[in-house]
Protein backbone atom coordinates (compact mmCIF):
# COMPACT_ATOMS: atom_id res chain seq x y z
CA UNK A 1 0.00 0.00 0.00
CA UNK A 2 1.39 3.63 -0.74
CA UNK A 3 1.30 5.61 1.91
CA UNK A 4 0.59 9.29 1.09
CA UNK A 5 2.85 11.87 2.56
CA UNK A 6 0.75 14.82 4.58
CA UNK A 7 1.96 17.10 1.65
CA UNK A 8 -0.08 15.00 -1.13
CA UNK A 9 -2.79 14.54 1.20
CA UNK A 10 -3.11 18.46 1.51
CA UNK A 11 -2.90 18.77 -2.54
CA UNK A 12 -5.48 16.30 -3.34
CA UNK A 13 -7.73 18.45 -0.94
CA UNK A 14 -7.37 21.49 -2.62
CA UNK A 15 -5.63 21.27 -6.11
CA UNK A 16 -7.67 20.39 -9.21
CA UNK A 17 -7.00 16.72 -9.76
CA UNK A 18 -7.97 17.88 -14.14
CA UNK A 19 -3.83 18.73 -14.54
CA UNK A 20 -2.37 15.39 -13.55
CA UNK A 21 1.27 14.91 -11.90
CA UNK A 22 3.44 11.84 -13.86
CA UNK A 23 5.00 11.42 -9.96
CA UNK A 24 3.39 11.15 -6.51
CA UNK A 25 7.17 13.05 -5.89
CA UNK A 26 6.86 16.61 -4.29
CA UNK A 27 9.95 18.68 -4.94
CA UNK A 28 11.26 21.12 -2.28
CA UNK A 29 14.53 22.49 -3.91
CA UNK A 30 15.93 22.40 -7.12
CA UNK A 31 19.28 23.32 -8.27
CA UNK A 32 21.17 22.29 -11.91
CA UNK A 33 20.34 18.80 -13.46
CA UNK A 34 18.38 17.61 -9.55
CA UNK A 35 15.62 18.28 -8.32
CA UNK A 36 15.77 17.29 -4.31
CA UNK A 37 12.38 15.44 -2.94
CA UNK A 38 10.62 15.83 0.21
CA UNK A 39 11.30 12.70 0.71
CA UNK A 40 14.96 13.08 1.36
CA UNK A 41 16.37 12.15 -2.28
CA UNK A 42 18.27 13.69 -4.69
CA UNK A 43 16.39 13.25 -8.40
CA UNK A 44 18.32 13.45 -11.64
CA UNK A 45 15.72 15.57 -13.92
CA UNK A 46 15.83 14.37 -17.40
CA UNK A 47 12.62 16.09 -17.94
CA UNK A 48 13.85 19.80 -17.33
CA UNK A 49 10.12 20.82 -16.43
CA UNK A 50 8.64 19.91 -19.79
CA UNK A 51 11.43 21.08 -21.67
CA UNK A 52 11.79 24.49 -19.91
CA UNK A 53 14.44 24.77 -17.73
CA UNK A 54 17.18 25.33 -20.20
CA UNK A 55 19.81 25.94 -18.07
CA UNK A 56 19.00 23.50 -15.04
CA UNK A 57 17.41 24.58 -11.96
CA UNK A 58 17.90 28.24 -10.56
CA UNK A 59 21.08 29.11 -12.67
CA UNK A 60 22.26 31.61 -10.68
CA UNK A 61 22.81 34.70 -12.67
CA UNK A 62 19.20 34.30 -13.39
CA UNK A 63 18.12 33.51 -10.42
CA UNK A 64 20.09 37.03 -9.70
CA UNK A 65 18.86 38.69 -13.23
CA UNK A 66 15.23 37.78 -11.66
CA UNK A 67 15.86 39.26 -7.85
CA UNK A 68 17.15 42.49 -9.39
CA UNK A 69 14.22 42.98 -12.10
CA UNK A 70 11.81 42.27 -9.35
CA UNK A 71 13.76 45.14 -6.66
CA UNK A 72 13.46 47.26 -9.19
CA UNK A 73 9.56 46.86 -10.82
CA UNK A 74 7.71 44.22 -11.14
CA UNK A 75 4.37 44.95 -13.31
CA UNK A 76 3.43 47.71 -15.06
CA UNK A 77 1.28 45.67 -17.95
CA UNK A 78 0.56 47.68 -20.75
CA UNK A 79 0.06 51.06 -18.87
CA UNK A 80 3.19 52.12 -20.09
CA UNK A 81 6.26 50.96 -21.96
CA UNK A 82 9.17 49.44 -20.08
CA UNK A 83 13.26 48.72 -21.33
CA UNK A 84 13.19 44.60 -20.43
CA UNK A 85 10.25 44.06 -22.79
CA UNK A 86 11.66 46.19 -25.32
CA UNK A 87 15.39 44.58 -25.01
CA UNK A 88 14.25 41.58 -25.59
CA UNK A 89 12.17 41.85 -29.05
CA UNK A 90 15.46 43.41 -29.82
CA UNK A 91 17.78 40.14 -28.62
CA UNK A 92 14.59 38.08 -30.08
CA UNK A 93 14.50 39.93 -33.59
CA UNK A 94 18.54 38.58 -34.09
CA UNK A 95 18.23 35.16 -33.27
CA UNK A 96 14.67 34.11 -34.97
CA UNK A 97 15.19 33.05 -38.35
CA UNK A 98 15.30 35.16 -41.43
CA UNK A 99 13.34 38.81 -41.39
CA UNK A 100 11.28 38.17 -38.33
CA UNK A 101 12.05 41.02 -36.50
CA UNK A 102 8.93 41.92 -34.35
CA UNK A 103 6.98 40.23 -31.55
CA UNK A 104 3.99 40.21 -29.35
CA UNK A 105 5.17 38.61 -25.20
CA UNK A 106 2.25 36.68 -23.45
CA UNK A 107 2.26 33.89 -21.04
CA UNK A 108 2.28 30.67 -22.18
CA UNK A 109 2.62 28.49 -25.06
CA UNK A 110 -0.97 27.99 -25.45
CA UNK A 111 -1.21 31.89 -25.82
CA UNK A 112 1.41 32.28 -28.73
CA UNK A 113 -0.63 29.88 -30.49
CA UNK A 114 -3.96 32.15 -29.99
CA UNK A 115 -2.34 35.25 -30.53
CA UNK A 116 -0.69 33.82 -33.48
CA UNK A 117 -3.89 32.10 -35.01
CA UNK A 118 -5.95 35.82 -34.45
CA UNK A 119 -2.98 37.68 -36.24
CA UNK A 120 -3.57 35.33 -39.04
CA UNK A 121 -7.52 36.00 -39.28
CA UNK A 122 -6.60 40.01 -38.92
CA UNK A 123 -4.19 39.25 -41.83
CA UNK A 124 -6.05 37.28 -43.95
CA UNK A 125 -9.99 38.16 -43.87
CA UNK A 126 -12.28 35.78 -45.39
CA UNK A 127 -10.23 32.73 -45.43
CA UNK A 128 -11.75 30.93 -42.63
CA UNK A 129 -9.49 27.54 -42.66
CA UNK A 130 -6.16 26.44 -41.38
CA UNK A 131 -4.31 23.35 -41.67
CA UNK A 132 -2.81 21.52 -38.64
CA UNK A 133 -1.35 18.21 -38.41
CA UNK A 134 -1.91 14.78 -36.71
CA UNK A 135 -0.08 14.20 -34.09
CA UNK A 136 0.64 18.00 -33.34
CA UNK A 137 0.35 19.99 -29.94
CA UNK A 138 -0.17 22.99 -29.86
CA UNK A 139 -1.63 23.76 -25.56
CA UNK A 140 -4.58 23.80 -23.87
CA UNK A 141 -6.52 27.17 -24.24
CA UNK A 142 -9.80 26.51 -25.92
CA UNK A 143 -8.27 27.78 -29.03
CA UNK A 144 -4.67 25.74 -29.05
CA UNK A 145 -6.98 22.78 -28.23
CA UNK A 146 -8.48 23.04 -31.47
CA UNK A 147 -5.26 22.95 -33.32
CA UNK A 148 -4.45 19.64 -30.91
CA UNK A 149 -4.10 15.86 -32.08
CA UNK A 150 -1.73 14.26 -30.40
CA UNK A 151 -4.23 12.38 -28.22
CA UNK A 152 -8.02 12.76 -28.72
CA UNK A 153 -8.27 12.62 -25.03
CA UNK A 154 -7.35 16.34 -24.76
CA UNK A 155 -10.20 17.04 -26.80
CA UNK A 156 -12.78 15.18 -25.11
CA UNK A 157 -15.47 16.85 -23.47
CA UNK A 158 -14.85 20.33 -25.48
CA UNK A 159 -16.55 19.28 -28.64
CA UNK A 160 -17.25 21.63 -30.97
CA UNK A 161 -14.34 23.49 -30.86
CA UNK A 162 -13.11 26.19 -33.51
CA UNK A 163 -14.74 25.20 -36.76
CA UNK A 164 -12.47 25.34 -40.03
CA UNK A 165 -9.40 23.38 -38.66
CA UNK A 166 -7.97 20.49 -40.56
CA UNK A 167 -5.97 18.18 -39.61
CA UNK A 168 -3.55 16.02 -42.09
CA UNK A 169 -0.97 13.61 -41.67
CA UNK A 170 2.55 14.16 -40.49
CA UNK A 171 5.55 12.18 -42.31
CA UNK A 172 6.99 9.96 -39.59
CA UNK A 173 9.76 8.63 -41.96
CA UNK A 174 11.67 7.05 -38.87
CA UNK A 175 10.45 3.19 -39.21
CA UNK A 176 11.38 3.65 -43.21
CA UNK A 177 14.47 1.70 -43.18
CA UNK A 178 15.76 3.00 -46.38
CA UNK A 179 16.46 6.10 -48.18
CA UNK A 180 13.67 4.93 -50.83
CA UNK A 181 11.07 3.97 -48.66
CA UNK A 182 11.69 7.65 -46.66
CA UNK A 183 11.87 9.30 -50.47
CA UNK A 184 8.31 7.46 -51.08
CA UNK A 185 7.09 7.95 -47.97
CA UNK A 186 7.31 12.02 -48.30
CA UNK A 187 6.31 12.27 -51.73
CA UNK A 188 3.33 10.06 -50.95
CA UNK A 189 2.26 12.54 -47.69
CA UNK A 190 3.28 15.58 -50.10
CA UNK A 191 0.22 13.82 -52.52
CA UNK A 192 -2.34 13.46 -49.81
CA UNK A 193 -2.00 16.97 -48.80
CA UNK A 194 -1.98 18.17 -52.23
CA UNK A 195 -5.32 16.37 -52.93
CA UNK A 196 -6.70 17.33 -50.08
CA UNK A 197 -6.45 20.84 -51.56
CA UNK A 198 -8.13 19.29 -55.13
CA UNK A 199 -11.03 18.03 -53.22
CA UNK A 200 -12.14 19.05 -50.12
CA UNK A 201 -10.31 22.54 -49.07
CA UNK A 202 -9.53 25.33 -51.48
CA UNK A 203 -5.66 27.07 -51.08
CA UNK A 204 -7.26 30.54 -51.26
CA UNK A 205 -9.97 29.69 -48.01
CA UNK A 206 -6.62 28.98 -46.08
CA UNK A 207 -4.95 31.31 -43.45
CA UNK A 208 -2.45 29.91 -42.63
CA UNK A 209 -0.66 26.35 -42.02
CA UNK A 210 0.99 25.44 -38.47
CA UNK A 211 3.23 23.02 -37.80
CA UNK A 212 5.62 21.94 -35.12
CA UNK A 213 9.41 21.64 -37.49
CA UNK A 214 9.78 18.42 -34.59
CA UNK A 215 6.42 17.33 -33.40
CA UNK A 216 6.67 17.33 -28.76
CA UNK A 217 4.43 15.60 -27.74
CA UNK A 218 3.18 13.61 -30.76
CA UNK A 219 6.49 11.77 -30.01
CA UNK A 220 9.32 14.07 -30.96
CA UNK A 221 9.45 13.31 -34.51
CA UNK A 222 11.43 15.73 -36.83
CA UNK A 223 9.39 16.77 -39.99
CA UNK A 224 11.37 15.16 -43.55
CA UNK A 225 14.28 17.10 -44.01
CA UNK A 226 17.00 16.17 -42.35
CA UNK A 227 20.05 13.26 -43.07
CA UNK A 228 19.36 13.53 -46.70
CA UNK A 229 15.62 13.61 -47.19
CA UNK A 230 13.22 15.45 -48.80
CA UNK A 231 12.55 18.78 -47.27
CA UNK A 232 9.35 18.82 -45.72
CA UNK A 233 9.20 22.45 -44.56
CA UNK A 234 10.54 23.80 -47.70
CA UNK A 235 7.83 21.87 -49.41
CA UNK A 236 5.01 23.87 -46.90
CA UNK A 237 7.01 27.23 -47.41
CA UNK A 238 6.60 26.52 -51.08
CA UNK A 239 2.78 25.73 -51.13
CA UNK A 240 2.42 28.60 -48.84
CA UNK A 241 4.13 30.85 -51.33
CA UNK A 242 2.03 29.86 -54.11
CA UNK A 243 -1.02 30.10 -52.52
CA UNK A 244 -0.22 33.30 -50.12
CA UNK A 245 -1.03 31.42 -46.69
CA UNK A 246 1.04 32.20 -43.62
CA UNK A 247 3.48 29.55 -42.42
CA UNK A 248 3.70 29.12 -38.52
CA UNK A 249 5.79 27.20 -36.60
CA UNK A 250 5.46 26.29 -33.19
CA UNK A 251 8.69 25.94 -31.69
CA UNK A 252 7.18 26.17 -28.04
CA UNK A 253 9.44 23.29 -27.01
CA UNK A 254 11.91 22.98 -29.84
CA UNK A 255 13.18 26.65 -29.91
CA UNK A 256 15.68 28.25 -27.39
CA UNK A 257 18.35 26.13 -28.32
CA UNK A 258 17.16 22.83 -27.56
CA UNK A 259 17.67 21.12 -30.68
CA UNK A 260 21.38 22.58 -30.98
CA UNK A 261 20.21 25.47 -32.63
CA UNK A 262 18.00 28.63 -31.64
CA UNK A 263 15.47 26.88 -33.54
CA UNK A 264 14.62 23.24 -35.43
CA UNK A 265 13.70 25.53 -38.30
CA UNK A 266 17.39 26.47 -38.62
CA UNK A 267 18.28 22.73 -39.32
CA UNK A 268 16.09 22.90 -42.40
CA UNK A 269 16.69 26.58 -43.58
CA UNK A 270 13.15 27.65 -43.89
CA UNK A 271 12.26 30.63 -42.73
CA UNK A 272 8.21 31.14 -41.27
CA UNK A 273 6.00 34.13 -41.32
CA UNK A 274 5.67 33.51 -37.94
CA UNK A 275 7.41 31.80 -35.19
CA UNK A 276 6.08 31.10 -32.00
CA UNK A 277 8.13 30.77 -28.94
CA UNK A 278 7.83 30.23 -25.07
CA UNK A 279 8.99 26.69 -22.41
CA UNK A 280 12.55 27.53 -22.86
CA UNK A 281 12.97 31.36 -23.29
CA UNK A 282 12.44 32.35 -19.43
CA UNK A 283 14.22 30.26 -17.51
CA UNK A 284 11.08 28.83 -15.99
CA UNK A 285 9.28 31.86 -16.14
CA UNK A 286 6.30 32.28 -17.62
CA UNK A 287 6.66 33.72 -21.27
CA UNK A 288 5.80 33.44 -24.50
CA UNK A 289 5.76 34.78 -27.78
CA UNK A 290 5.16 35.30 -31.43
CA UNK A 291 6.96 36.72 -33.83
CA UNK A 292 6.99 37.93 -37.53
CA UNK A 293 8.10 40.90 -40.19
CA UNK A 294 7.51 44.55 -38.97
CA UNK A 295 5.16 45.05 -41.91
CA UNK A 296 2.39 42.47 -41.28
CA UNK A 297 2.77 42.63 -37.65
CA UNK A 298 2.17 46.43 -38.06
CA UNK A 299 -1.40 45.40 -39.85
CA UNK A 300 -2.43 44.58 -36.31
CA UNK A 301 -3.83 48.19 -34.64
CA UNK A 302 -3.70 48.67 -30.85
CA UNK A 303 -6.49 46.86 -29.15
CA UNK A 304 -6.64 44.33 -31.66
CA UNK A 305 -4.74 41.94 -28.88
CA UNK A 306 -3.90 42.05 -25.74
CA UNK A 307 -2.64 40.83 -22.38
CA UNK A 308 -2.33 41.58 -18.70
CA UNK A 309 1.34 40.25 -17.60
CA UNK A 310 2.53 39.06 -20.74
CA UNK A 311 6.20 39.93 -21.51
CA UNK A 312 6.50 40.78 -17.47
CA UNK A 313 9.56 42.57 -16.74
CA UNK A 314 10.87 39.91 -14.41
CA UNK A 315 10.20 37.22 -17.30
CA UNK A 316 11.58 39.33 -20.03
CA UNK A 317 15.19 40.31 -17.53
CA UNK A 318 15.26 36.33 -17.06
CA UNK A 319 14.76 35.59 -20.87
CA UNK A 320 17.62 37.99 -21.69
CA UNK A 321 20.33 36.76 -19.12
CA UNK A 322 18.99 33.23 -20.35
CA UNK A 323 20.04 34.05 -23.98
CA UNK A 324 22.97 35.83 -23.00
CA UNK A 325 24.53 32.94 -21.37
CA UNK A 326 23.90 30.35 -23.76
CA UNK A 327 25.42 32.24 -26.01
CA UNK A 328 28.35 33.43 -23.91
CA UNK A 329 28.95 29.48 -22.71
CA UNK A 330 28.67 27.94 -25.90
CA UNK A 331 25.56 26.10 -24.64
CA UNK A 332 24.49 24.56 -27.98
CA UNK A 333 27.73 22.63 -27.94
CA UNK A 334 27.03 21.19 -25.15
CA UNK A 335 23.53 20.08 -26.81
CA UNK A 336 25.50 18.94 -29.83
CA UNK A 337 28.24 16.98 -27.56
CA UNK A 338 25.37 15.70 -24.93
CA UNK A 339 23.03 14.32 -27.92
CA UNK A 340 25.88 12.49 -29.56
CA UNK A 341 26.57 10.59 -26.07
CA UNK A 342 23.03 9.55 -26.07
CA UNK A 343 22.88 8.12 -29.29
CA UNK A 344 26.61 6.52 -29.10
CA UNK A 345 25.42 5.02 -26.10
CA UNK A 346 22.33 3.49 -27.02
CA UNK A 347 23.74 2.57 -30.16
CA UNK A 348 26.61 0.35 -28.71
CA UNK A 349 24.17 -0.88 -26.01
CA UNK A 350 21.50 -1.68 -28.56
CA UNK A 351 22.87 -2.41 -31.87
CA UNK A 352 20.61 -0.75 -34.68
CA UNK A 353 18.68 1.66 -31.97
CA UNK A 354 19.79 4.99 -34.05
CA UNK A 355 16.93 5.51 -36.30
CA UNK A 356 18.29 9.07 -37.51
CA UNK A 357 19.45 7.73 -40.66
CA UNK A 358 17.72 4.75 -42.62
CA UNK A 359 19.28 1.58 -42.14
CA UNK A 360 18.85 -1.71 -42.92
CA UNK A 361 19.52 -3.35 -39.19
CA UNK A 362 17.25 -1.39 -37.56
CA UNK A 363 16.76 -2.56 -33.60
CA UNK A 364 13.21 -3.64 -33.38
CA UNK A 365 12.76 -3.25 -29.34
CA UNK A 366 14.27 0.03 -29.55
CA UNK A 367 14.50 3.32 -31.76
CA UNK A 368 16.14 6.44 -30.77
CA UNK A 369 15.60 9.72 -32.64
CA UNK A 370 15.38 13.32 -32.07
CA UNK A 371 17.38 16.62 -32.42
CA UNK A 372 19.76 17.94 -30.18
CA UNK A 373 18.65 17.35 -26.20
CA UNK A 374 15.10 16.68 -27.63
CA UNK A 375 15.38 12.65 -28.06
CA UNK A 376 13.12 9.85 -28.10
CA UNK A 377 13.52 6.19 -26.79
CA UNK A 378 10.76 4.39 -29.14
CA UNK A 379 9.67 0.86 -27.47
CA UNK A 380 7.02 -1.89 -28.85
CA UNK A 381 4.02 -0.60 -25.94
CA UNK A 382 3.52 1.36 -23.81
CA UNK A 383 3.75 -1.30 -21.58
CA UNK A 384 7.27 -1.15 -21.66
CA UNK A 385 7.56 2.54 -21.11
CA UNK A 386 6.30 2.68 -17.97
CA UNK A 387 8.56 0.08 -16.46
CA UNK A 388 11.07 2.07 -17.18
CA UNK A 389 10.18 5.29 -16.15
CA UNK A 390 9.27 3.49 -12.09
CA UNK A 391 12.39 1.92 -12.35
CA UNK A 392 14.47 4.64 -13.35
CA UNK A 393 12.07 6.35 -10.59
CA UNK A 394 13.20 4.16 -7.63
CA UNK A 395 16.86 4.89 -8.82
CA UNK A 396 16.21 8.39 -8.59
CA UNK A 397 15.79 9.42 -12.51
CA UNK A 398 12.89 11.24 -13.63
CA UNK A 399 11.68 10.46 -17.00
CA UNK A 400 8.85 11.50 -18.98
CA UNK A 401 6.86 9.81 -21.81
CA UNK A 402 5.16 11.35 -24.79
CA UNK A 403 3.30 9.99 -28.18
CA UNK A 404 -0.10 9.14 -29.05
CA UNK A 405 0.20 5.36 -27.90
CA UNK A 406 2.46 5.86 -25.05
CA UNK A 407 5.25 4.12 -25.81
CA UNK A 408 8.06 6.53 -25.71
CA UNK A 409 10.21 7.78 -23.51
CA UNK A 410 11.79 11.64 -24.00
CA UNK A 411 14.85 12.73 -22.71
CA UNK A 412 14.68 16.53 -22.75
CA UNK A 413 17.44 17.49 -19.92
CA UNK A 414 18.42 21.05 -18.92
CA UNK A 415 20.72 22.09 -22.01
CA UNK A 416 24.04 22.50 -19.51
CA UNK A 417 23.54 18.48 -18.07
CA UNK A 418 26.99 17.35 -17.73
CA UNK A 419 28.32 14.52 -19.27
CA UNK A 420 28.64 12.12 -15.72
CA UNK A 421 25.32 13.38 -14.83
CA UNK A 422 23.78 12.13 -18.24
CA UNK A 423 25.81 9.22 -18.19
CA UNK A 424 24.48 8.21 -14.79
CA UNK A 425 20.79 8.59 -16.23
CA UNK A 426 21.68 6.73 -19.46
CA UNK A 427 23.02 3.83 -17.14
CA UNK A 428 19.83 3.43 -15.12
CA UNK A 429 17.57 3.82 -18.13
CA UNK A 430 19.96 0.85 -19.91
CA UNK A 431 19.75 -1.49 -16.38
CA UNK A 432 15.70 -1.01 -16.92
CA UNK A 433 15.15 -2.41 -20.15
CA UNK A 434 17.77 -5.07 -19.43
CA UNK A 435 15.80 -5.50 -16.45
C1 LIG B 1 4.76 22.61 -29.44
C2 LIG B 1 3.96 23.13 -28.29
N1 LIG B 1 3.11 24.15 -28.50
C3 LIG B 1 2.39 24.67 -27.50
C4 LIG B 1 2.47 24.16 -26.22
C5 LIG B 1 1.65 24.76 -25.12
O1 LIG B 1 2.47 25.45 -24.24
P1 LIG B 1 1.95 25.88 -22.80
O2 LIG B 1 1.80 24.63 -22.00
O3 LIG B 1 3.01 26.79 -22.28
O4 LIG B 1 0.66 26.59 -23.00
C6 LIG B 1 3.34 23.10 -25.96
C7 LIG B 1 3.43 22.52 -24.62
O5 LIG B 1 3.87 21.41 -24.40
C8 LIG B 1 4.10 22.56 -27.02
O6 LIG B 1 4.94 21.54 -26.83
Amino acid sequence: MVIMSETLKRDAEYLSPALGRAFDLVAVKGEGSFLYGEDGKKYLDLTSGIAVNQLGHCHPEVVEAIAKQAASCIHTSCVVHYPANIDLAEKIASITPGDLNNTFFCNSGAEAVDGSIKFAKKLKPGRTNFIAFKGAFHGRSLGATAFTSSKSAYRKFYDPLIPGIHHLSFPNIYEAKTQEARDKLVEHHEKIFLSYFDTVVHPESVAAIIIEPMQGEGGYIPAPGLDGSKNYLQFLRDFCDKHEILLIFDEVQSGIARTGKWFASNHYGVVPDVQLMAKGLSGGLPLGAFSSRKELMYEMPPGSHGTTFGGNPISCRAALKLLEIIERDNVMDNVNARSEQVFKFFESKFPGSDSRKPREDLNDKIKVRGLGLMIALVFPDAETVTKVKNYAYDKGVLLLGCGTYGNIIRLAPDLTITAENLQQGLDIIAEAIAK
